[in-house]
């Protein structure tokens, strides 16, 4: 693993402890990994002003410009119980964090799209392991459009915003880093399993609407009824079937 360009230690809060910090990588979801494999503790974070190889899900390429997005991904060691709620975690992080920086409410599309009036504001990304022992491990990837100066994207017209864009000021990036960490050690470590699917069932703004979930093999579509206690998505099919979804693109019906 490269040298990073710089690198922090900040004392209490697990998560965000050990920040290792880069002008540039290939995705940090890939460095968080290199890190998780060689040991590091729970918490350890990677961060980096841009990718040339950033995803998201579905292996889609996750593009963002030189220093205006939040790109981050956290080695975590998940208790079984709150392993399958990790894209949830990260969720509801950026609602708190976002809130904290600026005072902006945003939503959920389920699974994992933080938005404003339906334009996407962060993703997060999270991927999981065992490790040698048989533990699991994972890495949570969020990125979170900070300074993205959505004139200079004309690609990512009416499908995204920023910080910038919602507020008209730009946000420090570090400031930002610190505040996402906060916040995800913060939801992370308040992991009653029950109270975070409570906060996410009020977060998504998909429930109780007519959608279609596409996913890898299937597509469905029916009514967004609730979600069960892992997080997955309880849809209503027109046969009267409930089905339980762990992922999917869902596009809203009105
Ligand atoms: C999605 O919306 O599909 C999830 C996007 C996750 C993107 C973040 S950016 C930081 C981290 N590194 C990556 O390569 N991906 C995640």
């Amino acid at each position: 693993m490269p040298r990073p360009d710089w690198e922090r230690f900040a004392p209490a809060a697990a998560i965000g402890q050990h920040v290792y910090g880069y002008r540039s990588v290939g995705s940090t979801m890939d460095a968080a990994w290199e890190l998780a494999e060689a040991g590091a503790a729970h918490g350890t974070a990677v961060v980096a002003g841009t990718q040339t190889a950033g995803r998201g899900r579905f292996a889609r390429a996750w593009v963002s410009g030189d220093g205006e997005s939040l790109l981050a991904s956290v080695v975590l060691r998940p208790h079984a119980s709150v392993a399958p709620l990790l894209t949830v975690i990260g969720c509801l992080a950026v609602l708190d964090a976002v809130r904290e920086l600026c005072g902006l409410a945003c939503a959920v599309k389920w699974p994992n799209d933080v938005h404003v009036g339906g334009k996407k504001l962060a993703g997060v990304l999270a991927e999981g392991r065992t490790d040698t022992t048989g533990a699991g491990v994972a890495v949570l990837g969020i990125g979170l459009n900070v300074n993205l100066d959505l004139a200079q994207h004309p690609e990512l017209a009416g499908t995204a915003t920023s910080l910038l864009a919602e507020t008209g000021h730009a946000t420090d990036l570090r400031l930002a880093g610190d505040a996402l960490f906060r916040s995800l050690d913060a939801v992370y470590g308040s992991a009653d399993p029950a109270a975070l699917v409570a906060r996410w069932r009020d977060a998504l703004d998909t429930l109780g609407r007519r959608v279609t979930v596409r996913g890898r093999d299937a597509t469905l579509s029916g009514l967004a009824e609730d979600v069960d206690a892992a997080g997955r998505l309880l849809l209503r099919t027109d046969d009267g079937a409930l089905h339980a979804l762990s992922e999917g693109d869902v596009t809203l019906a009105g």
